[in-house]
């Protein structure tokens, strides 16, 4: 695990959502999980992929120059469509700093299972109030992290 500098006016982050190709299994993401910590670990991105009803839910975050090449990479996955960027935006401090690429079940991220499986099914249906939606998005996910213990944390 790489160590950064929480604060650093050069973090960009990308957020996008996406739809599956195909139902995944938890084998799968967690392959994906497996490959994404090790290539974002070698170009210092951090982030956290959420997976439900067929839809993705991924922050990417780092040096502009490598969240870019990571996605370029991500959007040619044909095990997903339909990829649609909420929000690439400069950031004050990474937000999943201890994460090269953590997937989080959303049953843990909140009380309400499929709570933010709706919202990210409104974001990708409506395609209004986007911002508010990844906004909402995000804080939901942030309480997630902040709540995780170590051991919740690697919880397998
Ligand atoms: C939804 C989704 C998210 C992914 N996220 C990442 C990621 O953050 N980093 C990464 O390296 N690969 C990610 N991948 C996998 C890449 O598309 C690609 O398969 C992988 O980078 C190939 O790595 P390799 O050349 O080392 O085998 C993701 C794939 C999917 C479907």
């Amino acid at each position: 695990m790489t160590r950064f500098a929480k604060s650093n006016n050069n973090i960009y982050q990308l957020v996008y959502v996406s739809s599956a190709t195909k139902p995944l299994e938890l084998n799968d993401i967690h392959a994906i999980e497996k490959v994404s910590n090790i290539n974002n670990e070698k170009v210092g991105v951090t982030g956290v992929l959420t997976y439900c009803d067929c839809k993705f839910m991924q922050f990417l975050e780092g040096q502009k120059s490598n969240v870019d090449n990571i996605f370029s990479i991500i959007r040619k996955d044909r095990r997903h469509h339909s990829i649609d960027v909420l929000r690439q935006d400069f950031i004050n401090e990474r937000q999943f700093i201890d994460w090269h690429m953590k997937y989080t079940n959303v049953d843990d991220i909140h009380d309400d299972h499929g709570f933010l499986c709706h919202k990210i099914f409104d974001i990708q249906s409506h395609r209004l109030g986007v911002y508010e939606h990844a906004l909402e998005s995000i804080t939901i996910l942030m309480a997630f992290k902040n709540s995780c213990s170590e051991k919740i944390y690697y919880k397998r």
